[in-house]
């Protein structure tokens, strides 16, 4: 019996629990009803709708009519690692020695690396819950194990971090801003983190690809409380580079021979092109481009955040960052995947259900992303006004 792959063999083990994102498959459903002629309203989408900056591009240009084609060292282009240290000393006051920066494709790459690294089969890491999805993934494909901590009111507490780590731990990995829920972790919190992965022994990590994306406080940096952390980190999103496949560590300096050792023997470097259009991602005239967007998400959230109260969803966490509001629907279902469904169907609006995050409560959860103009956000807002039965706000 030959199976589906033609090879005669079943899958390793460790893909049964290997889950695909389910907002891809609600993504690939919207755009068929769009090839049906439906008008969806997305908010499922987690990268920005504004183009890459000018500049970028046109520094991605100039390195490909120069032939700039061939690999870069694994660690990345010199000149790109010493902009991104000095991005760390200007916009944070940090010093980041450029030996201690290495360009990933992708936080992605980035993730596995650090996590490979890090954890060994059945090493437990602890990842906060509800959290980006790749990375209980990420930790199951390395054999260790995930152990979730709740991070459902802004960020894990560090008492439960502390109760969670007794059982000892080789990581713990946060984000700040976070995905799902935009919430930022303050600088005193980062630090007593850190106190408690110090504790346990336990390297912490932290996932930074919304950093410049804070609408209530400055962006800050847990290299500025915790200098032995790991930071990883993209030019996804603030930077608005999704597709560029482009992001970096900065790892303590006894981490950078094995990390580059491994990302030699993952993927050799990161995009060559990629990486020479990212050196005009720090220049003035970009910078400030991504500055006015950052002010076109604040406003976006603004709108978006108390019309989804107004409808009954309440806010899991106070969105300070990212462009996501992750929303309680208990309201209106227990089954939010079902309810994201019929909400796609019935209302055409897309957003994605808490299933793909984890957590104690995914089945009672939406996530929204301010990622489509204002004025489609009124749309969405209003379809869902209709589907719900709710009446308009007056005043
Ligand atoms: C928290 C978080 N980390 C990492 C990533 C991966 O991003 P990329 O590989 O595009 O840099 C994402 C993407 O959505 C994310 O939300």
């Amino acid at each position: 019996m030959i199976d589906a792959a033609g090879c005669g063999r079943a899958s390793a083990p460790r893909m049964a629990d290997i889950e695909g994102f389910r907002v891809m498959a609600l993504l690939a459903r919207a755009r068929a009803l769009e090839a049906a002629g439906r008008d969806i309203v997305h908010m499922e989408i987690g990268e920005p709708d504004f183009p890459t900056p000018a500049p970028v591009v046109r520094a991605a240009q100039a390195a490909l009519a120069a032939g700039r084609t061939h690999y870069t060292p694994a660690a990345g282009l010199p000149a790109l690692r010493e902009a991104i240290a000095g991005w760390y000393r200007d916009r944070f006051g940090v010093a980041v020695a450029p030996e201690r920066v290495l360009v990933t494709p992708g936080a992605s790459g980035a993730l596995h690396l650090v996590l490979a690294v890090l954890a060994g089969p059945g090493d437990r890491v602890l990842l906060p819950e509800p959290g980006y999805p790749c990375n209980r993934h990420l930790v199951r494909l390395l054999e260790a194990c995930a152990v979730g901590v709740d991070a459902e009111g802004g960020g894990p507490a560090p008492e439960i971090v502390g109760a969670a780590a007794r059982g000892g731990a080789a990581a713990l990995l946060v984000a700040s801003p976070a995905n799902p829920t935009g919430a930022v972790l303050p600088r005193a919190r980062l630090a007593a983190l850190a106190a408690e992965a110090r504790r346990a022994g336990a390297c912490l990590v932290c996932d930074e690809i919304y950093q410049g994306l804070a609408y209530e406080t400055e962006a800050c940096t847990v290299l500025e409380v915790a200098p032995g952390a790991f930071v990883v980190n993209s030019f996804s999103k603030y930077f608005g580079m999704t597709g560029w496949r482009l992001g970096w560590i900065v790892a303590p300096p006894a981490w950078l021979e094995p990390l580059e050792r491994l990302a030699q023997n993952l993927y050799l470097a990161a995009p060559t092109l990629s990486q020479h259009a990212a050196l005009a991602a720090f220049t003035p005239e970009a910078l400030d481009e991504l500055e006015r967007r950052r002010e076109a998400f604040r406003a976006r959230r603004d709108y978006l955040a108390p019309a989804l109260e107004s409808l009954g969803f309440r806010l899991a966490a106070p969105p300070e960052g990212a462009f996501y509001l992750y929303a309680d629907c208990s309201a209106f279902t227990d089954d939010a995947e079902a309810f994201a469904a019929r909400l796609l169907e019935e209302a055409g609006v897309a957003v994605t259900p808490g299933a793909d995050f984890g957590g104690a409560h995914a089945g009672r959860r939406l996530r929204f992303a301010y990622t489509a103009p204002i004025e489609r956000l009124r749309e969405g807002v209003e379809r869902l006004r209709s589907f719900l039965g709710r009446p308009r706000r007056t005043g």
